[in-house]
């Protein structure tokens, strides 16, 4: 039977660390941090934070982070490695209604978020939506697969994207200059059974926010993301 993603995350979340560092490297989040091109003493969003792979980094150079995760035991397990009070706050929330003001953060990062959401068009223009004019919305994210057992047995709801829809995506957000390139590594992950193993491509996307554009409507679609 397969697992919901929230019960899937939730009892992941102890172990996630080590899960994590089997699928990628920390090469991914640097890649990430260095397109967004982050300054010390900002402030950053992390959506879908997980365990903190990328506020970690962020913390590291120097910015401040708000974390929102929809899993509490995720938020816990970056309390318990982050601490209270301190460079990093923690929200309980959803990728596609961000419990965040408009242009309230510098930088917006989501990685490997995206294919668990819902529809990534809305989750995109809500992280458009919270990034100052000027400030920059980088997602780390899989690329097209067609490996099944990734939704079956990690709980993924999309089986990655084309780089050009998540380009357009973003555009159509509010985001200019727009570019999508390889993060450098693949995201792998072996089937429970062994007998599959999954190698996929992992892209980076990022882009700034329009200076005083308000955000525009998203187009229709027709293929129901
Ligand atoms: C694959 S993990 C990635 C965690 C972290 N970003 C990392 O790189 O290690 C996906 C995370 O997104 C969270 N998540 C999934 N769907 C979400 C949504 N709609 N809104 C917010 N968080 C979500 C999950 O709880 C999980 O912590």
């Amino acid at each position: 039977m397969m697992v919901e993603s929230r019960t899937y995350f939730e009892a992941v979340a102890p172990q996630w660390d080590a899960l994590r560092k089997g699928f990628f490297s920390d090469a991914v989040r640097e890649k990430a941090l260095d397109v967004a091109g982050v300054e010390p003493g900002r402030l950053a969003a992390d959506i879908g934070a997980g365990s903190g792979f990328v506020t970690e980094g962020l913390l590291r150079r120097g910015l401040r982070v708000i974390a929102v995760d929809r899993s509490e035991a995720m938020l816990e397990e970056m309390r318990r490695k982050f601490g209270e009070g301190g460079a990093v706050d923690y929200l309980n929330g959803g990728a596609e209604a961000l419990p965040l003001e408009d242009r309230s953060v510098d930088y917006a990062f989501a990685n490997m978020c995206l294919h668990h959401v819902d529809s990534p068009p809305a989750a995109i223009r809500e992280m458009a939506r919270i990034v100052k004019p000027g400030g920059r919305l980088v997602i780390t994210d899989l690329d097209r697969h067609n490996f099944e057992f990734l939704r079956t047995e990690h709980c993924d709801r999309w089986m990655g994207f084309d780089r050009p829809d998540v380009a357009l995506w973003m555009s159509e957000a509010g985001l200019q200059d727009v570019q999508v390139d390889c993060a450098g590594e693949n995201c792998c992950a072996a089937s429970q059974s062994g007998d599959r193993e999954a190698a996929v491509g992992i892209f980076v996307a990022w882009g700034i926010r329009r200076g005083h554009a308000h955000m525009r409507p998203g187009r229709v679609d027709n293929r129901h993301w």
